[in-house]
């Protein structure tokens, strides 16, 4: 190992985490670090965590606590993410061998915490490493560097970066080392300012801090000369996107990005995550008739189908309008295909209130639905409220949601048999000899295919559909 620097980094959370991780794998790589699969074989060990749920916060502690006596052996350890961010320095209390706490707007400043954690007293530019397991570290467009004045601070053998999250420019690394080559992330907005009464991430992430339309084109464009075909666009209110530069008239509203980025050349696919129904325009829906190239799915949280419960939850929506914007999808050129998040057990949620959210599944017909047992956060306003449900009955609730949702998709996905689609091939599946696909509607397509004609991963084909699953769609290849 003789000095050598290598790291562990281990992902809990939302796409918006994942692609963190890649900004942190890239920042890293760049530093000198080479990345390893197994924490026994690194010197420096970070968790990107997620506190959505006490159960995502725990883990962290889990995992620490499981890892502690490795620090006799000089292993170094680091929070990151969203705990970082919630729980700051009272994480040095409750895990004395972690050395080094950082929030997502301070992973520009990662260079300076690690030459400080190391002991270094200036910073030294590291030589670019290229790992073959995780492709190119990526430079990004030198237009899209953020530059903000380091805020890390030193409290003995510990560093924490705790950046201010209130300033605009804070959400960008210099480099990024994404981990699929055929597609990848943008994040076009950080923070939220929706304060949804039950939701930890405007605590977490702070403000909402968008990015110029010119940067994220740049990326888009660079990805693509890169060999990348589908691009996600992440924030957790990409609807709320507002275009801080430019001159006034050439700024662009979200769906006016959305189109941009679909007519970027090479690009085949666009997607973008999440949607708040608020802010939800039809504008968007205009954006996918017009442009082939964005995919025909929505994902738009709903939460709950009561209108009390909505209320309570300040989600900023009735049932009505929620299902004025599903009109606009179903009004869709092309089939539109719409996933939502349900929270069951929110304080105060009658049996009455749960049946509405049960109707509404039906009245909406999903292709697909997250569930979530409510989960009280700090800092939010939700916490005040009495968590009366008990544990036992939020699982009731779950189980008869998640079951009305499986029949919903089976009569649903049974619809695609006999029809032709394209998918992206994302992988094989050796022992059920089956190639893995996603469709534009993105759903998971598993395919047979002629062994003289096999597919590459990262190919797009079509598929004839030949049978279905709850959760996904069986085909043939079309050769
Ligand atoms: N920004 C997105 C998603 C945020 S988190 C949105 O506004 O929809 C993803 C999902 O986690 C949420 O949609 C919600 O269903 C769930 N969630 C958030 N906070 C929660 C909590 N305290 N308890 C249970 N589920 C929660
Ligand atoms: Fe949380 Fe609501 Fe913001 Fe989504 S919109 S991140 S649920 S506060
Ligand atoms: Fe979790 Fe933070 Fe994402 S709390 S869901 S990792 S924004």
């Amino acid at each position: 190992m003789s000095g050598e620097k290598t790291f562990y980094l281990e992902t809990f959370g939302c796409q918006m985490n994942v692609h963190d991780s890649e900004k942190v794998i890239g920042t890293l790589l760049h530093e000198g670090y080479r990345q390893v699969e197994s924490v026994e074989q690194a010197g420096l060990i970070l968790y990107n965590t997620c506190s959505i749920r006490d159960k995502a916060e725990q883990k962290v502690f889990h995992r620490l606590a499981d890892y502690k006596k490795l620090q006799a052996q000089g292993k170094k350890f680091g929070v990151l993410g969203c705990v970082a961010q919630q729980e700051g320095e009272k994480i040095f209390e409750r895990a004395p061998h972690v050395s080094l706490v950082c929030g997502s707007a301070s992973y520009r400043n990662l260079p300076q915490m690690l030459a400080q954690l190391e002991g270094r007293s200036t910073l030294q530019s590291g030589v670019p490493h290229v790992s073959p397991i995780l492709g190119d570290v990526g430079r990004r467009d030198s237009g899209l560097v953020a530059q903000g004045s380091p805020l890390v601070r030193i409290t003995g053998p510990r560093v924490t970066g705790l950046d201010d999250r209130e300033t605009d420019q804070c959400f960008e690394t210099e480099f990024t080392a994404r981990t699929n080559p055929h597609r990848g992330y943008i994040t076009i907005i950080e923070g939220c300012d929706k304060f949804c009464a039950y939701c930890v991430v405007p605590f977490t992430r702070g403000k909402e801090r968008s990015r110029t339309s010119d940067s994220v084109l740049a990326e888009a464009r660079q990805m693509a000369d890169l060999g990348y075909t589908e691009i996600q666009l992440l924030g957790q209110n990409v609807n709320s996107y507002k275009d801080p530069a430019g001159k006034p008239g050439s700024r662009k509203t979200f769906a006016e990005l959305l189109a941009a980025v679909g007519e970027v050349p090479g690009i085949k696919r666009v997607r973008f995550t999440t949607s708040h129904p608020r802010d939800f325009g039809r504008d968007i829906i205009d954006a996918i008739d017009a442009v082939p190239t964005l995919c025909d799915h929505v994902h738009l949280p709903v939460q709950s189908g009561s209108d009390k419960v909505l209320n309570a939850m300040q989600r900023l929506y009735t049932r009505e309008q929620y299902l004025e914007r599903i009109a606009w999808m179903k009004s869709a050129k092309r089939g539109v295909s719409i996933t939502t998040d349900v929270i069951v057990g929110f304080p105060g949620e009658t049996e009455e209130d749960f049946h509405q959210t049960l109707s509404l599944l039906d009245e909406v017909g999903y292709d697909g639905v997250f569930t979530f047992k409510y989960s009280p956060r700090p800092n939010t306003p939700s916490l005040a409220l009495d968590d009366a449900i008990p544990d036992q009955e939020k699982s009731r609730r779950l189980e008869v949601l998640m079951s009305r949702q499986k029949e919903i998709q089976i009569t649903r996905y049974k619809k695609y048999i006999g029809s032709n689609i394209e998918v992206m091939v994302e992988g094989r599946n050796e022992s059920r000899n089956q190639w893995i696909g996603r469709t534009s509607h993105n759903k998971t397509l598993n395919f047979t295919a002629p062994a003289d004609a096999s597919p590459k991963v990262g190919a797009y084909v079509q598929t004839r559909v030949v049978g279905s699953f709850p959760n996904s769609l069986l085909g043939e290849m079309v050769v």
